[in-house]
């Protein structure tokens, strides 16, 4: 193949966009998510777009996409923006982390998430899931409007710091110190930070910046409480040091092959803490919205339950959760139609060609995710909400029906670590939930917007719940 027959990235049109602001303005929304599937919609799935100058190429290819997720390490890194921005804020972790120093840091999160470890740790997500269901019941009784977005971000952090920090938190029953009020604050900075065309907040504090500052420091405080305790377990019972139990003490513990300095400890037990809540208690929270309008699906999650695990109120072994395919069937669907990362933004570190497309060293790339999810070639009836469609028992002949082009999780060899523990919580609430309850909108649909804060989940999402009949 000649030069000539491939496309430069100048050579791709663009949607319309302002003057020297570019497509900055439309983008700077609460729902830029939303602004990309639209400009997919006008330019087709390969387009270029640009902040004040700042040139980015979109994908909407699920092909293109795959193999650019697929050339990391080596070939693409996630967009520098993001690691200053996370830097700055001291999450010098896992996500953010390139080359040697991202191999080192994986291999520890990738065991401490693993499904064997996910099975190990399986008492303690039933633990959460029980105490949220009591919480849920007082609601139930009392009539009250539940904000189920905040309950499973609870639920979520409650979950990840007992398994991947050995500490119980008990955030279900607010007695956390505010600790979720303030992680709440860091998303909505990293995203409003990393599209910002200039660093402002470096030369002058607004308010928002001031309160980012006081919740920075207050995480702070929780994150050494974490791992103090870790260090002095380690100390009182030295077996640990050749058999860690969980992610925070193995990154602790010295062997031959690595050491991990404060700041990487530190700031990987951050990025835990970001990367496991948000993207599973917006998942949740997603299906909820779904199931508060589907009743007689509901009524099919719970007929599973009561096969599954009877008259027990919660799915007691773990072998359960592999029995409750309809429960991950509504996981799935919920994950394809409201993927809570719709986009990934990545970066090319050497010229590069990814089908005919020739990537210059330094291109800054959007993969859009989400088109591809909701597309009617891809999935039949693709709007709707549909869980049989995951259902093995479904007719594959009469339906489109293709997983391969989900990418909720991401993919290659950066893929979500969390995915399993994720899928886990998710089918073991959503069983319970829906054999205990069903959901009443208090809102209507309409009126829950996607909101996009580097997660994207449903804004003003109410519900109360009624005992199931
Ligand atoms: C439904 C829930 C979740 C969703 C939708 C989700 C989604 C994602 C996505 C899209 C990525 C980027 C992948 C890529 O670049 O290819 C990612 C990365 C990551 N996720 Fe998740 N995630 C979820 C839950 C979790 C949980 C529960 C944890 C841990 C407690 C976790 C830890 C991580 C980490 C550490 C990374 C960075 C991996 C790396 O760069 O090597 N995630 N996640």
């Amino acid at each position: 193949m000649t030069d000539n027959e491939f496309i430069s990235v100048k050579s791709l049109k663009s949607p319309k966009g302002a003057f020297i602001l570019g497509h900055l303005p439309q983008f700077n929304t609460y729902n830029k998510h939303q602004v990309l599937e639209r400009w997919v919609e006008e330019s087709g799935e390969l387009f270029k777009i640009h902040f004040v100058g700042k040139e980015f190429v979109v994908s909407a290819n699920p092909d293109f996409n795959n193999k650019v997720l697929r050339m990391r390490p080596d070939t693409f890194k996630r967009f520098s923006k993001i690691d200053e921005v996370l830097k700055e804020m001291g999450v010098d972790g896992v996500f953010n982390a390139e080359g040697d120093v991202w191999k080192r840091q994986r291999k520890p999160i990738a065991d401490a998430l693993s499904v064997k470890n996910v099975k190990a740790f399986y008492p303690i997500i039933l633990d959460k899931t029980e105490t949220i269901l009591e919480k849920f019941k007082r609601y139930s009784e009392n009539e009250t409007v539940v904000d189920v977005q905040k309950e499973f971000m609870a639920f979520t952090i409650d979950i990840t710091t007992e398994i991947a920090f050995g500490h119980k938190l008990d955030t279900i029953n607010n007695k956390s110190n505010g600790f979720q009020k303030h992680l709440e604050v860091i998303f909505p900075m990293i995203n409003s930070r990393v599209t910002a065309p200039f660093p402002i907040w470096r030369y002058f504090k607004k308010e928002k910046d001031k309160t980012l500052d006081r919740s920075l420091k207050s995480i702070e405080k929780v994150i050494y409480e974490f791992i103090d305790d870790a260090k002095n377990r380690i100390e009182e019972n030295p077996k640990l040091k050749e058999e860690p139990s969980n992610f925070l003490e193995a990154l602790l513990v010295e062997n031959k092959d690595v050491k991990f300095t404060d700041k990487e400890i530190y700031g990987n037990v951050f990025t835990m803490l970001l990367a496991g809540e948000d993207t599973t208690s917006n998942s949740l929270s997603w299906a909820v919205f779904y199931l508060a309008q589907h009743q007689e699906i509901v009524a099919e999650v719970r007929d599973e339950a009561k096969v599954v695990y009877g008259a027990k109120d919660v799915p007691s072994t773990y072998e359960d959760i592999e029995s409750l395919k309809f429960a991950n069937a509504i996981a799935q669907e919920a994950m394809r139609l409201k993927p809570t990362t719709p986009q990934l933004y990545l970066e090319s570190k050497e010229d590069v060609v990814v089908n005919n497309v020739s990537i210059p060293k330094g291109t800054s790339i959007i993969l859009q995710n989400k088109v591809a999810q909701t597309e009617e070639g891809n999935f039949s009836n693709a709007n709707a909400f549909e869980p049989e469609r995951w259902m093995a028992s479904e007719c594959p002949m009469h339906k489109k029906h293709s997983p391969n082009v989900m990418r909720a999780f991401g993919g290659g060899a950066r893929y979500c670590p969390g995915m399993h523990l994720a899928k886990s919580e998710m089918i073991v609430l959503i069983s319970t939930l829906c054999k205990h309850f069903d959901f009443k909108l208090e809102v209507k649909p309409e009126e829950i917007r996607e909101r996009f804060e580097f997660t994207m989940y449903p804004e003003n999402l109410k519900v109360t719940l009624m005992p199931a009949r």
